[in-house]
């Protein structure tokens, strides 16, 4: 049997909406299961960009009577629904877990004791499960350090150090065989998702891939969830007349990578078998460092507005982290094709016209760090 009917939990988020676009236009049968989180939705109804040839139902994906039967309907589980702020994560640890481990653990659970016709799961995994990216020191070669401790971020040494020689390394492209660390809840969380996916399709023969996306990037990110995308934070921030906050130096470097050609490598992994049972990197393969992209937003913006750098750090920040993206190149021929100019002026085009107002509530976001001891004085 080949895939036909797919259904798309977090559908009418950010990343799941544009895969749903996608499909459609592929002439799958797609429905969306998605409980429209307030956080992300703040109208509480389905967005504007909802498609009109996907099928819509409002659910949670803890709730088995409402998860069982769509998963029974399709051939193809694509699980995006989730809690997604790493900093939120750090304080409410409850909600994070059961969104997100315990609404994966559902999922398995009724593939492995239902007759079922899934012939593939997709799971958004993260940049998350790295924690610091990979890094070479001179003299012994390359190297993972963990994160920062408190007393570094206090007196602003922002580089890591070889956890060998203490030496200062630098940054180089992540492979997904790096070893993995978990500096914050939400990114154990999406470990966990992606470790018990690509287990439970491995013993039992369901063909399962963990998209591990960077910094996905582009138009129906959150105007309005602090919590979420820098480059979508920033962004709101200066169509309120308002600063970019950038921490640190601003000299951390990530792979920023187009909503497109994330979807272009989630269809890839949908059609073919080349990634399955694999954690594989969704980026550009480009590095940039936060500060070029406020830089960026303001350039494209043709704003006057500096970027606030706070030359402070916060506890579960990492320092470096960008994408190795060889292994979706060779096992999908994964191509990406946005440049940065081109994606982030198209992301500013729509951020001026959608009918989604910008409200910034990064202030509020950020007192609750502070409130939590979460920032770090220095
Ligand atoms: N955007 C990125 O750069 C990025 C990076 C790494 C990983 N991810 C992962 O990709 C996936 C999609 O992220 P996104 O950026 O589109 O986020 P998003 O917040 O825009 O979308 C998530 C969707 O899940 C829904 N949802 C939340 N809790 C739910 C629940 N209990 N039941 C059903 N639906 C629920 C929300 O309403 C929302 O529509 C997430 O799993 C996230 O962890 C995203
Ligand atoms: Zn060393």
């Amino acid at each position: 049997m080949s895939i036909r009917d797919v259904l798309v939990t977090g559908g009418a988020g950010y990343i799941g909406s544009h895969l749903v676009d996608a499909l459609v236009a592929r002439d799958y049968r797609v429905t969306v299961l998605d409980n429209l989180d307030p956080q992300v939705h703040r109208s509480g109804t389905w967005p504007s960009y909802a498609n009109a040839k996907a099928r819509y139902v409002k659910g949670d994906v803890r709730d088995r009577a409402v998860f069982e039967p769509l998963v029974l309907a399709s051939q193809a589980v694509v699980h995006f629904g989730a809690a997604v702020s790493i900093g939120q994560s750090m304080y409410q640890i409850d909600r994070y877990v059961d969104v997100n481990t315990r609404g994966t653990a559902l999922l398995l659970d009724i593939l492995v004791n239902t007759k079922h016709t899934v012939e593939k799961v997709l799971v958004a995994s993260s940049i998350g499960v790295y924690g610091e990216g990979a890094y070479r020191c001179a003299t012994h070669g390359i190297v993972a350090p963990a994160i920062r401790p408190e007393q570094q971020l206090a007196a602003r040494d922002w580089e890591q150090h070889c956890p060998q020689c203490g030496t200062h390394v630098k940054p180089v492209p992540t492979p997904e065989d790096k070893a993995l660390y978990r500096d914050n809840i939400y990114s154990m969380t999406k470990y966990h998702q992606e470790e018990m996916v690509l287990l439970i399709g491995k013993t039992y023969g369901i063909p399962s891939v963990a998209p591990r996306f960077f910094n996905v990037y582009g138009p129906r990110q959150s105007l309005s969830n602090p919590y979420a995308g820098v480059a979508a934070i920033w962004l709101s921030r200066l169509l309120n007349g308002r600063q970019p906050i950038v921490f640190e130096d601003g000299g951390q470097l990530r792979d920023f990578v187009s909503i497109h050609d994330a979807v272009d490598c989630l269809v890839l992994m949908l059609e073919n078998p080349g990634a399955d049972y694999l954690p594989v990197n969704v980026g550009s393969g480009q590095t940039i460092t936060i500060l070029e992209i406020a830089a960026l937003l303001g350039r494209l913006l043709g704003s006057s507005i500096e970027p606030q750098i706070t030359q402070t750090g916060r506890k579960f920040d990492i320092r470096h982290n960008t994408a190795d993206i060889a292994c979706a190149r060779r096992t999908l021929g994964f191509a990406p094709k946005v440049t940065l100019d081109q994606g982030f002026t198209e992301l500013i085009a729509w951020a001026q016209t959608t009918p989604d107002v910008a409200v910034d509530f990064f202030d509020r976001a950020l007192q609750e760090l502070q409130d939590k001891g979460l920032l770090v004085k220095s």
